[in-house]
């Protein structure tokens, strides 16, 4: 039996061993994949590749660290700075970083969005914001307006994205004289902290989709924003995390699982889901 784990602390609330159990009854896979809840990730990974472990998903607040662990990086992780997804091969790992990934799908499948030339603003710049929004990019989106607390991080990510006549580093306090957007992601984790900061309500038009990368009752602040701004869509992480993790199923199993069905089921318990990956 193939085993696998997710990495995180806290890890407790993680949906993950529950959606890749799902695709593994659906593809017929027989594996195990457990949740590891660490404070000293490096040592517990080692001790899960000594065991046999033959791949892993990794969540806050080690998608950095889980980087630095892997001999080989794709293409689209080395962009992320941060990595989700572990893959044994020849007793080293290799990483790859499927939340971009997962959240494009989401987004132009499910809800039938249209990134294209949507003028963007994306408010975090930490591993969240960074594993997204190359994918934004290479999806078509028009301008991206990255605005942080920290300001030196919003630089750092307008920086490695690398384009600068399309990515735009900001204030919060800019957000006023910013105008309005078509689409709006928070990818802060402000009110997992309990400490959402007030937006104002210029950002959201008639035509705005408002997306919280969180599900369940972190991404309830923002959303309810957005409505009360007058969005169209108000979009929450839960079909990006089912679509991550079918991402990562196939890179360790080489199929692809329907998640439609999986995000489904979730979607019915989730006012008590608890953002966790
Ligand atoms: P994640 O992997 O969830 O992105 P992270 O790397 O710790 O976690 O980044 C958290 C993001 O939320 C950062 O952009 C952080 O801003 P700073 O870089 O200034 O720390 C942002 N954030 C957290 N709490 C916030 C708050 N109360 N208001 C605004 N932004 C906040």
């Amino acid at each position: 039996m193939k085993r696998f784990a997710v990495f995180g602390h806290p890890v407790a609330h993680s949906l993950s061993p529950r959606i890749h159990a799902a695709f593994a009854r659906q593809a017929g896979v027989a594996m195990d994949y457990v949740a590891i809840d660490t404070k000293d990730f490096p040592a517990a990974l080692q001790a899960f590749l000594a065991s046999g472990g033959d791949g892993a998903n990794v969540t806050l607040p080690y998608k950095a660290q889980a980087m630095a662990a892997c001999a080989v990086l794709s293409p689209r992780a080395r962009r992320a700075g941060a990595v989700n997804t572990l893959i044994r091969n020849n007793d080293q790992w290799h990483g790859d970083n499927t939340d971009g990934a997962g959240l494009v799908r989401d987004l132009t499948g499910r809800h039938r969005l249209d990134l294209r030339r949507r003028r963007s603003l994306l408010l975090g710049a930490g591993g969240g914001a960074r594993g997204v929004a190359p994918d934004l990019l290479d999806a078509g989106v028009g301008d991206l307006y990255v605005v942080n607390r920290t300001p030196e991080r919003a630089d750092a990510l307008a920086d490695a994205l690398g384009e600068p006549g399309r990515v735009h580093p900001r204030y919060f306090d800019d957000l006023p004289a910013l105008g309005e957007f078509d689409l709006v992601l928070n990818a802060t984790s402000a009110a997992r902290e309990g400490r959402f900061p007030s937006l104002p309500m210029s950002l959201v038009g008639p035509r705005t989709s408002v997306v919280d990368l969180s599900y369940g009752e972190a991404a309830i602040p923002f959303l309810a924003w957005g409505r009360a701004a007058g969005a169209r869509d108000a979009i929450d992480g839960l079909g990006m995390l089912v679509e991550q993790a079918a991402e990562s199923f196939q890179r360790w199993h080489g199929v692809r699982p329907d998640t439609d069905a999986v995000y489904a089921q979730l979607r019915e318990h989730d006012a008590r889901l608890v953002s966790a990956d």
